[in-house]
């Protein structure tokens, strides 16, 4: 779908989308459509329910007066109200109206939108950004789709008395929106298809924007010493990868050490020899999701140019049971020294983690360490679809991560750390387990990354089980991968490390 920006003109064609506030209070530009129509919009609004809520839309078909096939009067809420999410919540109901309408072009008159919280070339960008986003679909598996149900629109204009400075506004977004995208591919992908060596040749991919990219098999990893991360992979016929993505934005002038952005790419977890129950067990395909997230980050990072330095690195293995895989009780040494008995081998997120922080930190020497990851099922208890869970053990990282939650829509809830949860992964004969008591799972899990984060680094995990994946449409998405964490890592970037 092309979106464009363009001065107010006459409209030919289509279909026009026009905005009413709260109450359902036309625009000026809605009450002058509304004019052309002889009142048939007013008459329309009546007869419904419409109250002119953020995204309600009423739809008015074969406007008498007018040359558009329809009219689409949509609601903006309280418009002294609406920001930036407002806006993309818009741009997504439209999209979903009329994405697979038979509608080929869509014009909107967004000119009187400024008396919102954001300019009108703000506010129209970030609809075209809603409707972008919404628009991603993953179809490349379909061969049999009824006509009525594929997408028909082509074209989405938005106008503005504010046109280059949208557009411009827009270009970002669209970079973002790849990152998304690239994520969302990935994660939606099944793991036949994506497995260490796809997804390490996928993130090849991006040298040709900027990015550095390397990739660690497994006998650099065996040479290495990363027994964690191995001792997961030892039972899949797959080659474990560790991808690293290098991206400096700053023209070689980054005088302080990269930001480290790390994620969890088990490209399949069965559970391994801990074997994981059938119902539901295709969902883990979407175990790379903090991968997923981390390469997408990097991707919008470098496709808008930000000016950073940041390295992002995926550890990605796949998790079976086999003659080969590890056993419950099994005793691996970890890349830092520290030895871990594995109790439960579908806990295996960690141990792939703490070999790849621990890397990360020898290498990088990072000020600043945020992980991704889909740890645990236990997240997706506490806090179901709406927010991911984030541990720090630093109050500034804590808050400018919160902070980036809340302006991109991608939120974070804060849980806690202590000593008393560290003590409950304490082993009998190693230096910990893998695995504490099922209360309280998501924390212990978070304090066993902290055993391998060193003095001085500010880190996060974000652990993301519940919102890598919706069942149900969104907003800003249809049903399947969602793409978090992208656009919170990339808000975090721009509001704190670039200059
Ligand atoms: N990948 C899962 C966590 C998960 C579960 C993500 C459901 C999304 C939805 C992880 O590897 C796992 O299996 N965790 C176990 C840990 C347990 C054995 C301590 C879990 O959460 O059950
Ligand atoms: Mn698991
Ligand atoms: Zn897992």
């Amino acid at each position: 779908m092309k979106i464009s920006f363009a001065k107010p003109s006459a409209v030919k064609g289509g279909a026009l989308a026009v905005f009413a506030g709260q109450g359902g209070v036309l625009t000026a530009a809605a009450a002058a459509i509304d004019a052309t129509t002889d009142g048939q919009v007013q008459r329309a609004l009546k007869a419904s329910r419409f109250d002119g809520g953020v995204g309600e839309i009423v739809e008015v078909l074969a406007p008498a007066g007018l040359d558009a096939s329809r009219v689409l009067v949509v609601g903006t809420g309280t418009l002294a109200k609406a920001g930036p999410g407002e806006f993309e919540r818009i741009g997504g109901a439209l999209q979903a109206r009329v994405g697979a309408s038979g509608e080929t072009t869509l014009t909107v008159l967004a000119a009187d939108l400024g008396d919102s919280t954001v300019s009108e070339a703000e506010a129209a960008a970030r609809m075209g950004l809603g409707a972008r986003l919404r628009a991603y679909r993953f179809d490349r598996y379909r061969t049999k789709e009824q006509p009525a149900k594929k997408p028909s629109l082509t074209k989405l204009v938005i106008q503005t008395g504010e046109a280059r400075a949208a557009d411009s506004a827009f270009n970002r977004y669209e970079a973002i929106a790849e990152g998304v995208f690239l994520t969302r591919d990935l994660v939606s992908e099944p793991g036949n298809v994506v497995y260490p060596k796809s997804f390490a040749d996928k993130a090849r991919e991006l040298a040709e924007h900027g990015i550095t990219v390397q990739v660690l098999g497994e006998k650099e990893m065996k040479k290495l010493g990363f027994g964690a991360l191995l001792g997961v992979s030892q039972g899949s016929a797959h080659e474990p990868q560790l991808v690293i993505l290098d991206y400096d934005g700053t023209g070689g002038k980054a005088k302080t050490a990269p930001v480290v952005l790390i994620g969890k790419g088990v490209t399949f977890d069965t559970g391994g020899i801990s074997l994981k129950p059938a119902a539901g067990m295709e969902g883990m395909k979407w175990d790379m999701g903090g991968a997923g997230a981390v390469i997408g980050t990097m991707k919008a990072l470098a496709r808008r140019k930000a000016k950073c330095r940041v390295v992002g690195l995926c550890g990605m293995v796949e998790n079976m049971p086999s003659a080969t895989a590890q056993r419950p009780g099994d005793v691996v040494k970890s890349y830092s020294g520290q030895t871990i008995e594995v109790i439960n081998t579908d806990a295996e997120g960690r141990l792939v983690l703490c070999d790849v922080m621990w890397y990360a930190q020898e290498r990088y020497k990072p000020k600043v360490m945020v992980d991704l990851a889909t740890l645990t099922g236990a997240m997706v208890i506490s806090l179901g679809h709406e927010y991911a869970g984030m541990f720090a053990n630093d109050e500034t990282l804590a808050g400018q991560l919160l902070a980036a939650g809340e302006a991109s829509g991608d939120k974070l809830w804060r849980f806690p750390l202590g000593d008393a949860y560290d003590k409950l992964i304490n082993s009998q004969i190693a230096d910990m387990k893998n695995v504490g008591p099922r209360e309280g799972g998501s924390i212990t899990a978070a304090q066993f990354l902290k055993r391998f984060v060193r003095e001085g680094v500010a880190w996060a995990h974000l652990d993301i089980a519940g919102t890598a994946w919706s069942d149900k449409d969104t907003p800003l998405g249809e049903k399947g991968a969602t793409g978090y964490g992208v656009r919170l890592l990339d808000q975090f970037i721009a509001s704190n490390f670039e200059k």
